[in-house]
């Protein structure tokens, strides 16, 4: 995610305080920076691509003038990381300038009409077009004030966004507007501060007011100021204390990010529903025109090219490969043509072994496509198409809210090429898609109401000495996911495989009280997964199951059990199924005295071979 700030100060210089705050947000992850302060009615902007202090050597980011200014740390979804795209970004006069965290999911259209009234841009992001909005808005009332011009501006805005305005015009104010991307306002006796996130202002000042969806607050020396959007009425709100270390303040007052990030997949999900559909339609084009398509990854995302294996089959009739990008060339090598297309699912874009698989692909002339979180990445130079997930940065070593983002894009790449190609019907087409705009807030309901559960399960299993993970159907791919999860950060020896194995050697390593994990959505696969519960539990294994709400058949076979709720397509099912498993890796570790972030032996990218 990008990080924003602002801040009007009594006296002093903002610049220099911009970038303390600028530094203390680097946690969220970023590409490029920037600031741009009012001094004397006049407006200055320092900007570029890397990091701050790489770009504060260039620039000397301290040497703006004046006592009111905003900063922003940017990670790409527009438009690659280059100067021009970094933040702030101004309108044609240069008088207004705004910094941003979100996604403008309409800002192609306004960015047409907007050329059409002439105005011209710099840029290739979806933030430049509040700028040019506000200056139309005041074009076209100049008795407007900054904050009324911003109200008119973002009732065009379709999407989510913290922006900070401001403008030559008023240059004593800061004018910010929320719709799903955080905004916190600090403030204390020489200052009043704007921000993504606590930790940007917590040395300067502990009294944070929250601002709300929906909300505009208007900053200056005078205090702070919060209106409704919608009706432009007053809303009244006081300061909280905020009783955080900085250390904490940078998780969120959460003990470790993994477990953010686990709650922040509601928001990922929602942000990786506005991937630009010209992307999916593109993407889907060179799918549907493959004569073979391979599925490359590794780890979690591997498990989310096997999960998509099955929705690409079962909606769109397309038979996809999925491989483990290591074993690529060994087993594809020779045969990977130029009637061969690879998509390649990389959260950081860089991983060694992935990125070995599709030059050996590229070398015979294969089609590459690919799916990441990282723009700039490698995979994205070297991707005939690639669409970026959007989950922002991810700091846990252990994949979570990536991986379920993963799925979301692949489920509606799937929904995509089965359009193209006839294979779903409207009906079908539209019930789906209604289910997966449902999936942020199913997924937020099994957070809310499962996770005690989840820990009480972890703390009873704490000291097992291995654990099952088996699924039928797409839900094999699920296992894998939560067996890797319970591995990697609590150290404990899993095994995952289709429940349809068991019977074929591994079920020899059952005994009384082994516990086997089951996942069991109420789909075609159901009724025989209730045989393979039945097997494991006549050998004494204790049964922890994954289970649709209500399910009273595999509620009286299971030892343990945690619900989600029912209704989920089969094709979806390992996003929210996934999520007590995470659960149970996080928990598992920290009964076990285990650090979740950092797990031994491992890194967030795997640069080596
Ligand atoms: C996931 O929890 C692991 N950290 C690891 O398996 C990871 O998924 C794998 O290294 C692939 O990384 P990538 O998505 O960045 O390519």
């Amino acid at each position: 995610m990008c990080g924003i700030f602002g801040c009007v100060l009594k006296d002093g210089n903002a610049a220099p305080l911009i970038h303390a705050a600028l530094k203390r947000l680097e946690y969220r992850g970023y590409d490029s920076v920037g600031e741009a302060t009012l001094f004397e009615g006049k407006l200055y902007v320092k900007k570029d691509r890397g990091m701050i202090d790489e770009v504060h050597k260039v620039h000397n980011l301290d040497d703006l003038p004046g006592t009111i200014g905003v900063g922003h740390t940017r990670w790409a979804t527009h438009g690659a990381p280059l100067e021009v795209n970094a933040h702030p970004h101004v309108d044609c006069s240069g008088q207004i300038a705004v910094v941003h965290n979100g996604i403008i999911e309409n800002f192609s259209e306004l960015k047409l009409e907007l050329e059409n009234r002439g105005h011209t841009f710099q840029s290739k992001t979806d933030t430049e077009v509040i700028a040019h909005l506000i200056e139309e808005t005041l074009k076209a009332n100049p008795s407007l004030s900054l904050a009324d011009a911003v109200l008119e501006t973002v009732k065009k805005l379709e999407g989510s966004y913290a922006v900070a305005a401001l403008s030559q015009r008023e240059p004593d104010k800061i004018v910010c507007v929320r719709n799903e991307s955080p905004l916190v306002v600090g403030i204390n006796e020489n200052a009043i501060y704007c921000a993504s996130d606590i930790p940007a202002f917590l040395p300067l000042t502990n009294k944070a007011v929250i601002i709300d969806d929906g909300e505009i607050v208007i900053l200056s020396l005078k205090g702070y100021e919060i209106k409704k959007i919608a009706d432009s009425s007053l809303v009244s709100r006081e300061p909280k204390l905020i009783d955080w270390s900085p250390e904490m303040a940078v998780k969120q007052g959460y003990p470790h990010f993994m477990l953010k990030e686990i709650h922040e997949q509601p928001e990922c999900l929602r942000n990786t529903l506005r991937v630009q559909e010209h992307y999916i339609d593109l993407m889907s084009s060179f799918l549907d025109r493959a004569r073979e398509c391979f599925l490359v990854a590794c780890g979690t995302s591997y498990h989310a090219c096997l999960a998509s294996s099955y929705m690409f089959s079962k909606l769109a009739f397309l038979a996809t490969y999925p491989v483990i990008a290591s074993e690529f060339v060994e087993q594809h090598g020779k045969s990977v043509n130029i009637d061969s297309t690879i998509l390649a699912v990389s959260q950081s874009g860089e991983t060694t072994d992935t990125l070995a698989a599709l030059n050996c692909a590229r070398q015979r002339a294969a089609t590459v496509l690919g799916l990441t979180n990282a723009i700039g990445s490698t995979l994205t130079r070297i991707s005939r198409v690639y669409i970026c997930q959007q989950s922002g940065p991810e700091i846990g070593v252990a994949a979570t809210k990536t991986f379920t983002s993963q799925l979301s894009v692949l489920a509606q790449l799937a929904l995509g090429l089965a359009k193209k190609r006839g294979k779903i019907s409207q009906d079908e087409m539209d019930f789906l898609k209604e289910k997966l705009k449902k999936l942020p807030a199913t997924v937020e309901t099994i957070i809310q109401t499962q996770e005690e559960k989840m820990k009480q399960i972890a703390k009873k299993y704490k000291d097992a000495k291995g654990f099952f993970f088996l699924g039928r159907g797409i839900s094999t791919a699920t296992a894998y996911e939560g067996r890797l999860k319970l591995m990697e950060i609590a150290y404990v020896p899993a095994i995952a495989f289709p429940a349809g194995e068991s019977k074929h050697g591994p079920i020899s390593l059952v005994e009384p009280g082994f516990p086997v994990v089951f996942i069991c959505p109420k789909d075609e696969t159901y009724k025989t997964l209730i045989g393979n519960i039945m097997e494991m539990k006549a050998r004494g294994a204790s049964i922890i199951a994954v289970i649709e709400e209500g399910d009273e058949e595999v509620r009286r076979l299971a030892d343990d059990y945690v619900e989600v709720p029912k209704g989920i397509p089969e094709v979806l099912s390992p996003i929210p199924f996934v999520i007590p498993l995470q659960l149970l890796a996080y928990y598992m570790a920290i009964e076990r005295g285990h650090t979740p972030d950092t797990p031994r032996n491992l890194a967030k990218s795997v640069t080596v071979k």
